[in-house]
């Protein structure tokens, strides 16, 4: 088992009712810009892994032949699946899985997308792997992942809410050999496979209409958050998010843009190859 509690279902599970409704403000920009670098068709069959609430899966299902949505939260399954249906579409599967063992045969979709979920998985190699093996020769995949928290204002904000709460929080360090360096990042697709493998730097800018509005979005969209919460217990917590809540009203100008940085991995499965 992992010691990364987001490397479990049950954090994901904890998390998906807010996620659905807090999450999208930040990601769906990266999930626009993901399916832009693809060049989708409407013959295009893609897969969502570690799909969560659907961020990038509804806003694909209009322009493409069909979703296949896979995450290993039923939970986060499942408010993906309210959303297709209010949406209208029904060209979405859903499916509970691991990332790291896809259950789908070889060379079967034209695009493969994992958006801020790759990242988590214990075994990223068997992750991108995975997405490799289930894509035909020729087709192309998009993966996201955060750049450091130094890049991203947004985050430092945050951090420094939390850090208000909780003085000996420690600074986080740089990751020098996870996916936010962006040459672990493309030889990690190169290892498995990939071909013509770019690392593209994406921001975008978030505007938030009150403190309350920025703590909201930020927190309760947040698993690790969520467990911080629940390993809390709600006395603890509620002195946390008040220190949080205070910090953010002291320091952030309503309606003042802050930004957040992505890493989106684009590469290719190479034409003609074959398992
Ligand atoms: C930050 S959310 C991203 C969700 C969505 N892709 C988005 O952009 O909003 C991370 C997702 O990865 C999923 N996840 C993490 N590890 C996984 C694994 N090994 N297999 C499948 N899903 C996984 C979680 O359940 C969660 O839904």
């Amino acid at each position: 088992m992992s010691a990364n509690p987001l490397a479990t279902a049950e954090s994901w599970d904890l998390a998906a009712e807010d996620y659905a409704e807090f999450a999208p403000a930040i990601t769906r920009p990266f999930s626009a810009r993901a399916l832009e670098l693809a060049g989708l068709t409407p013959t295009s069959r893609i897969i969502d892994v570690a799909a969560g609430t659907g961020s990038l899966s509804l806003s694909a299902a209009g322009q493409v032949a069909s979703v296949h949505a896979i995450d290993f939260s039923a939970s986060m399954l499942a408010r993906l699946r309210d959303g297709a249906g209010a949406a209208g579409f029904a060209n979405v599967e859903t499916v509970v899985a691991d990332g790291q063992a896809l259950p789908f045969e070889d060379d079967r979709f034209d695009a493969a997308f994992s958006m801020f979920g790759l990242m988590f998985f214990p075994d990223r190699a068997k992750g991108f792997a995975e997405l490799y093996r289930v894509l035909r020769p020729g087709g192309v995949a998009v993966v996201s992942s955060w750049a450091p928290i130094a890049d991203s204002p947004l985050m430092m904000k945050m951090f420094a809410a939390c850090a208000a709460a909780d003085p000996e929080l420690q600074e986080p360090q740089p990751d020098f050999l996870g996916l936010e360096n962006p040459e672990v990042f493309a030889s990690e697709m190169l290892a498995v496979g990939f071909v013509g493998v770019t690392i593209q730097r994406h921001s975008t800018s978030l505007v938030f209409d009150s403190a309350g509005h920025l703590w909201d979005t930020m927190v309760l969209s947040s698993a690790a958050m969520q467990m911080v919460r629940r390993a809390d217990g709600e006395k603890l917590w509620d002195e946390r998010a008040k220190a949080m809540r205070d910090y953010l009203s002291a320091n952030y100008r309503p309606n003042s843009p802050l930004s957040t940085t992505a890493f989106l991995g684009i590469a290719h499965k190479p034409r003609g190859s074959a398992e």
